[in-house]
């Protein structure tokens, strides 16, 4: 089993969605988006460049009406889904903080981290 900190199993994610999950790690309390994104699982924090807070107003809703982007609920910046790169908002160029989940057995694991 991978040395890591589990994070939910991969059928909680749908094609082409995110959701949220909190998971407790070495270095404290760690808010994420999880999403399955063209064949990949992808991570992110869930920390907003511009000011810091969740991006999410409805628990675990990170996806624009079009489910292209993912979308700050506060001022509605938007982050490609594949880098977490900003294309459009007050924090455009900046980016969501990747993290580099794993998939195991069905299961998503968020190894520990360094540093
Ligand atoms: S807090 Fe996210 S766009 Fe302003």
């Amino acid at each position: 089993m991978l040395n890591g900190v589990f994070v939910c199993d991969l059928a909680q994610l749908p094609p082409g969605g995110a959701r949220g999950f909190t998971v407790q790690t070495s270095r404290g309390t760690l808010d994420l988006i999880v999403l399955r994104w063209q064949g990949r699982v992808l991570a992110y924090e869930n920390r907003c460049p511009h000011t810091g807070v969740n991006l999410d107003w409805v628990p675990g809703q990170f996806m624009d009406a079009p489910g292209r982007h993912l979308q700050c609920a506060t001022h509605g910046a938007l982050f490609r889904p594949e880098d977490g790169r900003c294309v459009a908002g007050p924090c455009a160029g900046d980016a969501l903080r990747a993290l580099p989940v794993q998939v195991e057995n069905g299961a998503v694991w968020l190894p520990e981290m360094d540093g």
